[in-house]
């Protein structure tokens, strides 16, 4: 399984003949480094409706015919400019062809730039060949991602941004519940407020919890 870091809260990932993203917000992030025409998935999945996670959905979704995964209002939302998706909402799972999605809560807001409601937003639990990643969404800090360790997450993706997610501190507290075997951070430096230092939390991580943590430039991967 290859995780790219896409940037800001896109990741892709890659495991014998699929191909998924998340969150693939690329032409309007100023430090993405890749085009969102190089990216051919099958499904794209959606942790909630902000522009900064929707991001290319679409376009990239009717070159590629690729099915978004996301909360049902999510879906019917994009339904309307032609895109074809699976609907779900917190706390349930589905298989797919590349494995199985389970969605769980985040504690943000969901709404599309124009102000359609976006339902629940959520985090997601992806389980690829025999690798488990949990992609924790824009989410403040809550007891209940203990309750996520219990998928034995080999990954886990979590925003230290601060301003409109958690901060490092409160990152650093969420892997210590994670309890994954990897951390990267995710949701900083895209713009001005969410300016922070990856290289930074990624050592407290790896000194003061039992997890290894990597600060991934935009297009650097983990392969595991
Ligand atoms: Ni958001
Ligand atoms: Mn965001």
């Amino acid at each position: 399984m290859k995780l790219t870091f896409l940037g800001h809260a896109a990741v892709r990932l890659q495991h014998a003949e699929h191909e998924v993203l998340i969150d693939p917000f690329l032409s309007e992030n100023p430090l993405a480094v890749t085009a969102p025409e190089s990216l051919s998935p099958s499904h794209v999945i959606l942790t909630h409706a902000h522009g900064d996670h929707v991001g290319d959905t679409v376009t990239i979704a009717k070159r590629s015919g690729a099915t978004v995964v996301a909360a049902v209002e999510v879906v019917n939302r994009l339904a309307r400019d032609g895109v074809e998706g699976v609907g779900m909402n917190v706390g349930g799972s589905a298989d797919f062809p590349f494995g199985r999605v389970t969605f769980t809560p985040a504690w943000h807001s969901s709404a599309f730039p124009d102000g359609t409601y976006g339902g629940t937003p959520m985090g997601v639990v992806v389980r690829l060949g025999d690798v488990t990643i949990f992609h924790a969404g824009d989410t403040a800090l809550f007891s209940d991602l203990a309750l996520v360790a219990r998928h034995g997450i080999d990954v886990a993706l979590v925003p230290i941004g601060d301003h409109f997610t958690m901060g490092p501190d409160d990152a650093l507290e969420a892997a210590r519940m994670l309890q994954a075997r990897h951390v990267v951070p995710i949701h900083y430096d895209t713009f001005p407020p969410i300016v922070q230092d990856a290289r930074a939390f990624a050592r407290r991580v790896s000194v003061e919890t039992g997890s290894e943590a990597h600060a991934l430039a935009p297009g650097e991967a983990l392969e595991l």
